[in-house]
């Protein structure tokens, strides 16, 4: 299995398109759309990194330059890897890239909101310097996963 892993604008347009159309409700860029960018994330996200696995995008994570709310510092909003792609290092490498990404656009320091335990358990693992100016929330308690 080859990943690449990438960011910008064109790829976000097309998680765009499929929130808004009728798109099967399983088929993984649907998926992965209404995680990364569901609800209001559309708004505040500005960028969008994504894994593929061929043409299919298999995990994202998003960038809200103002925070979720849009009065904020910078945060990473969503973290999301399909099942079938899981536990084999692409949500790391999605969030190391993300916190990267924002170093180079000058969005720090920045924060992360965990929400899921297996998210806390990924970031537990993280060398320090990877997290230096990043500000952990932990919520992951109030998850059931
Ligand atoms: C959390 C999530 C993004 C992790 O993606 P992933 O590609 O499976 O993660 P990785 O393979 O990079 O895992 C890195 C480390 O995190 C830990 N980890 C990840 N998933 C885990 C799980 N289900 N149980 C225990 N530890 C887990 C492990 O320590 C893992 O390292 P290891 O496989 O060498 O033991 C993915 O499970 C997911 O999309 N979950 C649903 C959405 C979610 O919870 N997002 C986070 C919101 S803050």
């Amino acid at each position: 299995m080859r990943y690449e892993i990438r960011s910008g604008g064109e790829v976000s347009k097309v998680a765009d398109g499929l929130i808004f159309a009728a798109a099967k409700a399983q088929d993984p860029l649907t998926v992965t759309a209404v995680v990364a960018l569901g609800g209001d994330r559309h708004l505040c996200c500005d960028e969008i990194i994504v894994a593929l696995d061929g043409a299919e995008i298999v995990g994202a994570a998003t960038i809200a330059p103002k925070g979720e709310s849009g009065a904020d510092m910078p945060e990473i909003v969503g973290v999301f890897v399909m099942a079938t792609h899981r536990r084999r290092g692409v949500g790391r490498e999605l969030f190391v890239r993300a916190i990267e990404r924002c170093r180079a656009r000058g969005l720090v320091p920045l924060k992360a909101t965990l929400i899921t335990r297996m998210m806390r358990v990924l970031v537990k693992k993280l060398p320090a310097d990877a997290l230096r100016d990043v500000q952990i929330v932990d919520h992951s308690h109030m998850s059931p996963w």
